[in-house]
């Protein structure tokens, strides 16, 4: 890949390839969702598997309804309030899309981006964009124009250079059904029906938010969690680094390990640490010289901006063997649940203080 203009990036889509796009979650691999081939070329270029649906970018309200066979005030409050923002909603999804971006799902998730250079490139090409994040599968997510060229060096298109993204962790994914779903009624007539929203995954806009916006409503619940097959692309482990990261979780602010322990303890469970997980290859550090840590910034909203920077940073630093971070009660804010979630999935190993030694869990 290389950096193009948003004229350059159109005539790459038109042709059906796929482009680097920014936004202010994370950069993404965008492909027209009115050509089977371009769809097929995020998945295959990703080195993405099927099952996992891929998210519909608009530029305005319009579009997003034609996407879905529901719209109602309740989703019309949260579009007023979130969009263009970090909220993807996941809604039953119309003929327009197709089932290989939906991965056979009747539903489909559908956002509005705030990057001004996203919302320009659909805009002129009129068509929605399908785009996952911009990296190779289970991989850290790109925050930057220089991430995204690193992942796709040997593809042949564009990536728009839109700068470091603001939020820096993937979007909030809501799903939305009614909650008796034989209701046909449910549906079609919204002030008869009730219904579930749940939180698929965290990202920077909380339950919370999402509450007090809809204050005037009552007509809705959240569900902690849905039927796993309503919710695919849920892997136990995701945006690793190419070097293991190893976590600790402190009880005492007092207590975090040193280096020294780190390596010891990395040498200790050496066969534990993967070559490979999911399918993703992560280097077995070949000696334990060297382990980093990575600290988080004390602010949530810097800290989740940085972090998938940091990991590549350090991943990239040929001198060091493991990574290692600590996290400790404060972090179980919600506000900090999108970043424990991404932490947690980029982990090989997790340690717990368990009296006096470090305890693998
Ligand atoms: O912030 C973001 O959402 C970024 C930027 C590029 O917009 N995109 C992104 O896409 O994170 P991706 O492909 O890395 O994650 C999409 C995830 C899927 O893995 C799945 O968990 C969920 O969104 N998803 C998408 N469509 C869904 C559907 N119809 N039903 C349930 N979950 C869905
Ligand atoms: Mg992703």
């Amino acid at each position: 890949m290389k950096i193009g203009s948003i004229a350059q990036a159109i005539v790459a889509l038109q042709r059906g390839d796929v482009v680097g796009m920014p936004t202010e979650t994370v950069y993404g691999l965008a492909g027209r969702i009115d050509q089977r081939s371009s769809i097929e070329k995020i998945f295959q270029v990703k080195k993405r598997p099927f099952f996992d649906p891929l998210i519909v970018h608009v530029s305005d309200i319009q579009m997003a309804q034609k996407l879905t066979t529901i719209w109602n005030p309740l989703i019309e409050q949260l579009t007023k309030v979130f969009w263009p923002g970090p909220l993807t909603l996941v809604l039953p999804k119309s003929t327009m899309v197709d089932d290989l971006v939906t991965s056979g799902l009747q539903s489909v998730g559908i956002r509005m981006p705030r990057h001004p250079m996203a919302l320009e490139l659909i805009r002129q090409i009129q068509v929605p964009l399908a785009a996952p994040s911009a990296n190779q599968f289970g991989r850290t997510s790109p925050t930057r124009c220089d991430h995204v060229l690193s992942e796709f060096l040997d593809y042949e298109s564009v990536v728009l250079d839109g700068g470091e993204s603001e939020i820096g962790l993937e979007s909030t994914v809501l799903a939305i059904f009614p909650e008796d779903k034989n209701s046909e009624a449910a549906t079609q007539e919204f002030m008869q029906g009730r219904w579930n929203l749940s939180i698929l995954r965290a990202g920077m806009i909380l339950e919370k938010d999402i509450r007090v916006a809809l204050k005037e409503f009552d007509n809705f619940k959240f569900l902690p969690s849905i039927e796993k097959k309503m919710a695919p692309g849920q892997m136990k482990h995701h945006y690793m680094p190419s070097i293991p990261l190893i976590l600790f979780e402190q009880n005492d602010l007092m207590e975090f390990p040193s280096e020294l322990e780190v390596l010891k303890l990395a040498e200790q469970e050496f066969d534990r640490l993967p070559d490979k997980i999911d399918e993703v290859p992560i280097k077995k550090p070949k000696s334990f010289h060297h382990a980093e840590r990575i600290f988080l910034d004390f602010d949530p909203i810097l800290a989740a901006r940085r972090f998938y920077s940091q990991l590549r940073e350090a991943s990239s630093n040929k001198e060091v063997d493991v990574l290692y971070m600590v996290i400790n009660e404060g972090h179980r804010e919600e506000i900090w649940k999108a970043l424990m979630d991404r932490l947690t999935k980029a982990a090989s190993l997790r340690f717990r203080k368990n009296r006096t030694y470090w305890e693998l869990f």
